[in-house]
């Protein structure tokens, strides 16, 4: 249990005297009772009447306010013991009936911190904030990894039934036709690449391959389920938002990883690209068209930006999600000096390429 003591009571009106002075009692006398139910309770205040006939005892507990009505109800078993210690203690005239209540100004300051977490522009720009959600989004791919290609085949909590399925798998194909087309051979480099949903068409093409992942976990089961007569291709295991690419490649691909970009750091990755490509060299992404397809089903929105997930298991992560229209994404890359061009599915997805203006179109 905290408490503080004011530096000098000395300078304190009379009534904040009293106040504090009954805060510490009721605050000393909790910590003796001894009650399950209150080790986690701090008084934080006390507002007594001027005419001394109540005071109102306001505390803070770890359990927050869904623990309110149980210390509500432990507190008012114990009212006996803390008005007794009130009135041994506190040498006034009369002892005030003692009430209980969460502190206002603490949950208001909790309400306001839980509201700004959720803002996009704090959950993924402060820097504390943006590290955090970094952070969060690489334990879930490393939790996900296991079930992460139910999503890709629409198979257990993700079965679409049969109408979507069909719809899916004609749009994947349009996918595939567009990954072919952006003929992506030479040395490539993908980006996030996961369990290799799209590695493995990847090594069929390429002449050499480096997919880089920040989670083990996945890369253990891309590199399992290469194809035979793959490319030679080496895996790196790294944070892209913490990785300089020691080679230039001739393509770059990311495949649902721009969506992933925090947006404050959008420019910053566009830069790791072009840094990453030989001059002339070109890049294809693929990624979900936006949040109102079936992909997302379970997604839960927290604001623009960002998204909490929840595994087969129950375990919830929040996560950067960043949707981009075709055009606008167009725009802002042209802003970037990239010359690109993107389209979408039906429903489902946007793909698309490009290389640093001047250097020819995709
Ligand atoms: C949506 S998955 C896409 C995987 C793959 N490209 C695909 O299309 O199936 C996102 C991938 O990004 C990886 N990832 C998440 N945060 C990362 C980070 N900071 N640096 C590198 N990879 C990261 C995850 O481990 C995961 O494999």
């Amino acid at each position: 249990m905290s408490r503080h003591r004011p530096s000098s009571a000395r300078h304190y009106p009379r009534t904040a005297r009293l106040n504090e002075l009954l805060r510490e009692i009721v605050a000393e006398e909790l910590e003796r009772i001894d009650d399950e139910r209150l080790t986690m309770v701090t008084v934080t205040g006390v507002d007594c009447d001027a005419d001394l006939g109540h005071a109102t005892v306001y505390f803070d507990s770890l359990s927050g306010a869904e623990g309110d009505d149980e210390t509500l109800a432990a507190l008012a078993e114990v009212r006996y013991l803390l008005q007794r210690a009130v009135a041994r203690q506190a040498r006034i005239k009369r002892t005030p009936e003692l009430g209980f209540e969460p502190d206002p100004a603490v949950r208001t300051a909790e309400r306001l911190e839980a509201v700004l977490r959720t803002l996009p522009e704090v959950a993924s720009t402060t820097p504390a904030a943006g590290e955090r959600l970094i952070e969060e989004q690489k334990d879930y791919y490393r939790a996900r990894a296991p079930e992460y290609e139910q999503w890709w085949d629409r198979s257990g909590r993700y079965d679409l039934g049969d109408d979507e399925h069909r719809r899916w798998v004609d749009e994947v194909e349009q996918l595939e036709a567009a990954v072919d087309s952006a003929q992506l051979t030479g040395w490539v480099l993908e980006l996030a690449c996961g369990t290799g949903v799209w590695t493995r068409p990847l090594s069929q093409r390429a002449d050499r391959l480096h997919a880089v992942d920040a989670s083990a976990e996945v890369i253990e089961l891309n590199r399992a389920r290469l194809p035979e007569g793959h490319c030679p291709v080496t895996f790196e295991q790294a944070d892209l938002f913490d990785w300089e690419p020691s080679e230039c490649y001739d393509s770059v691909f990311f495949s649902f990883w721009l969506t992933h970009v925090p947006a404050g750091r959008f420019g910053a990755f566009w830069e790791l690209v072009d840094r990453a490509l030989v001059p002339g060299g070109q890049f294809f992404l693929l990624d979900n068209a936006g949040p109102y397809n079936i992909t997302d089903d379970l997604d839960d929105p927290l604001g623009p930006g960002v998204t909490r997930r929840q595994l087969a298991d129950g375990r919830e992560f929040d996560i950067v999600k960043q949707y981009y229209e075709p055009a606008e994404l167009a725009d802002r890359l042209a802003d970037l000096g990239w010359d690109a061009h993107f389209a979408t599915t039906d429903s489902y997805f946007l793909y698309g390429g490009g290389r640093r203006a001047g250097h020819g179109s995709n």
